[in-house]
């Protein structure tokens, strides 16, 4: 399963990808609000640090003005994978940028399998479905990560199934043993993957009789 991180703090990045966490980074207009900085300068900074994709969304709604903002996000660095909403005008827009571009696709803001469906017919290279945004109204966000699965293996998309607003530990887990490939979480979720009373009591036990042994390695 690839590890995408959710922000776009420059810092957060780097210290996660200095732990080996991090596959790719996703970002939208909200992070890059909460970030203080121009989407450019940030997405640039973030593709320096950054081997894997870095999702950039456009933020037009209208077909035409969507291909002229992927293009200038597409210039910024090789590795910026254009995010596009799931609308009408987003799916148009998905397949145009991967033929002409040649761009790699994240359809954004999905919340059923038939809209999964569309995007990979639509050619994307991620689908994003919203797990906490949808546990938020009360439904089961990993039936819909089973569903898409389910019909993205039963015809062979390539579209991968990126699980997008996660908010715990168990998100990642859920996502993780229904096949999911893709997690982007937060970086205090991430870095909560590790958390686990046992490790921590049993690595003060060790460290306890160490010291009473009197003896150093090396
Ligand atoms: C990622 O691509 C999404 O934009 C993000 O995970 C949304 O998360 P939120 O529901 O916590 O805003």
């Amino acid at each position: 399963m690839k590890f995408f991180v959710d922000t776009a703090d420059v810092k957060e990045i780097r210290e996660l990808n200095d732990l080996g966490l991090v596959d790719g980074v996703t970002t939208n207009p909200s992070l890059i609000l909460k970030s203080g900085g121009n989407i450019a300068d940030v997405t640039r900074e973030i593709c320096d640090i950054i081997d894997g994709p870095v999702s950039a969304e456009v933020v037009a709604t209208e077909f035409k003005e969507m291909m002229r903002e992927a293009t200038v996000l597409s210039k910024i660095a090789d590795n910026v994978c254009i995010k596009v909403p799931l609308t009408l005008d987003g799916l148009k827009a998905c397949k145009t940028i991967r033929a002409d571009l040649g761009r790699q696709v994240n359809v954004t803001l999905c919340f059923s399998a038939n809209q999964a469906l569309l995007a990979a017919k639509a050619g994307a290279t991620f689908i994003s479905p919203f797990v906490g945004r949808i546990d938020d109204t009360g439904y089961d966000s990993m039936e819909l990560i089973a569903e898409i699965k389910q019909i993205y293996d039963n015809y062979g998309f390539e579209t991968e199934i990126l699980t997008a607003s996660v908010r715990t530990v168990n998100h990642v887990k859920q996502a993780a043993l229904i096949g999911a490939h893709v997690v982007t979480a937060p970086p205090a979720t991430l870095r909560a993957l590790v958390s686990h009373p046992l490790t921590d009591k049993g690595l003060a036990a060790f460290l306890a009789d160490w010291a009473k042994t009197g003896q150093k390695i090396g």
